[in-house]
């Protein structure tokens, strides 16, 4: 543009769609919200948005006032092609060293724009996230089913992808640029921050807090296609994660644990089916409920051995602490057995629910209790890491 200044050191992206509302307002108070030693840009990227933001955009900046240290420039996009992927197009043409994201629909307040310039700054982090979830932090004029969507939906993230940050899905942050440079993006979907915590590396992170504002003008585009690319987005990155070394050792999470617990499991059944066999053939006379017990017990301790082992990375086998952890594995096994007979009865029974059914959920409650209470209790690791 023909008014710009040389060398921004903040770049602030706003991404549009359908803003045409909200987008000089909040332009306007960016530019207050700025301390005026700072030189700064906002690049609004705009996707071609029906009610013509586009066009107000590149109205407002003919006629914005040009002796200041900050300038507006608009990127037109010719399709909705996703938030992601949008906001990545605008990190592309900052020329800022620090890059701030936001919404324009006055969700995210600018007045904390220096807090985050600051931190960056004096606390020698890389990333600070406006977080929801930090003490001091909250969300106004959200639905409480809205809350808890997205309270699931974080935790779910935090799970499958080993992040620390209570926000990571949070829309308002700043970085700097140069943690970008070494990793390709997917930009699948809504959450560019997720992507951008599981693909950098050795970052630090920090979380302020702020009130999230539920917008009072337009619709939020949030959709069933958003979700579902979310959940892609989730596997895409965990798959990622799994074949990335953090801190030079391989992190195996909760989600990885779970699958190997699992694929245990099913092991379990062919030890128990074999033994089993190879006794009633192998011991003339034996009783068969015997040769069954035998079975069970076979597959509890290979079960056990292949857990302790693999799952949860345990290689002290010194014979006090094993037979202690045998102990209590082999009662969870023995209570997801009971908890999963009384569980197909109650729902077959009372519930009338199809057997089929009931024996689908049982089972599945049964082995995911198990899971969580050999995890907490046999291997005394915290529970949701
Ligand atoms: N260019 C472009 N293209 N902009 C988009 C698109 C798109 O496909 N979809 C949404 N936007 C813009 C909106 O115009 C708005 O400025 C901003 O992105 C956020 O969109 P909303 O539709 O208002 O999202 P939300 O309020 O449901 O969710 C926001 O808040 C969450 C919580 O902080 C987003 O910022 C999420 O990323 C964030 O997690
Ligand atoms: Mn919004």
């Amino acid at each position: 543009m023909e008014y710009q200044i040389k060398n921004p050191k903040v770049s602030i992206i706003i991404p549009t769609y359908n803003e045409s509302n909200n987008i000089i307002e909040i332009l306007k108070q960016i530019k207050n919200s700025i301390p005026k030693n700072i030189i700064s840009e906002t690049i609004v990227v705009d996707d071609n948005s029906p009610d013509g933001t586009g066009r107000i955009v590149e109205e407002y900046i003919k006629n914005f006032k040009k002796i200041t240290n900050h300038t507006i420039d608009i990127i037109h996009r010719t399709a909705k092609t996703g938030l992601s992927s949008a906001i990545f197009n605008g990190i592309q043409e900052a020329k800022g060293e620090t890059i701030i994201v936001m919404d324009a629909d006055h969700s995210h307040p600018p007045q904390i724009i220096p807090k985050m310039i600051e931190s960056l700054k004096k606390s020698h982090c890389d990333i600070v996230i406006a977080s929801r979830y930090v003490k001091g932090g909250q969300i106004k004029d959200w639905t409480i089913s809205r809350k808890m969507i997205s309270k699931i939906a974080t935790k779910i993230a935090k799970l499958f992808l080993n992040i620390e940050p209570k926000d990571p899905m949070s829309g308002f942050f700043a970085f700097k640029k140069n943690i970008l440079k070494n990793s390709k993006f997917d930009l699948l979907g809504y959450k560019i921050l997720l992507e951008m915590l599981v693909k950098t590396k050795n970052v630090k992170i920090m979380e302020i807090p702020y009130t999230f504002t539920d917008r009072k003008i337009g619709q939020s585009k949030l959709d069933s296609q958003i979700i579902l690319d979310y959940i892609k987005s989730i596997w895409k990155l965990y798959r990622f994660g799994k074949n990335v070394k953090t801190n030079n050792k391989k992190y195996t999470n909760f989600v990885s644990k779970a699958a190997r617990f699992y694929t245990i499991g099913a092991t379990g059944l062919l030890v128990n089916l074999l033994s089993s066999f190879l006794i009633v053939t192998g011991i003339p006379d034996v009783w068969y409920i015997h040769a069954n017990l035998f079975g069970i017990a076979s597959s509890i301790s290979s079960n056990f051995i292949l857990n302790k082992f693999w799952t949860f990375e345990d290689k002290d086998f010194s014979k006090k602490k094993t037979v202690v952890q045998f102990s209590k594995f082999a009662t969870f096994s023995t209570l997801g057995a009971v908890i999963q007979l009384g569980m197909v009865f109650y729902l077959t029974e009372t519930q009338n629910m199809p057997y089929y059914l009931s024996l689908i959920l049982a089972v599945m409650t049964g082995a995911f209790g198990n899971f969580i209470l050999n995890k907490k209790y046999t291997f005394k690791e915290k529970l949701l890491e």
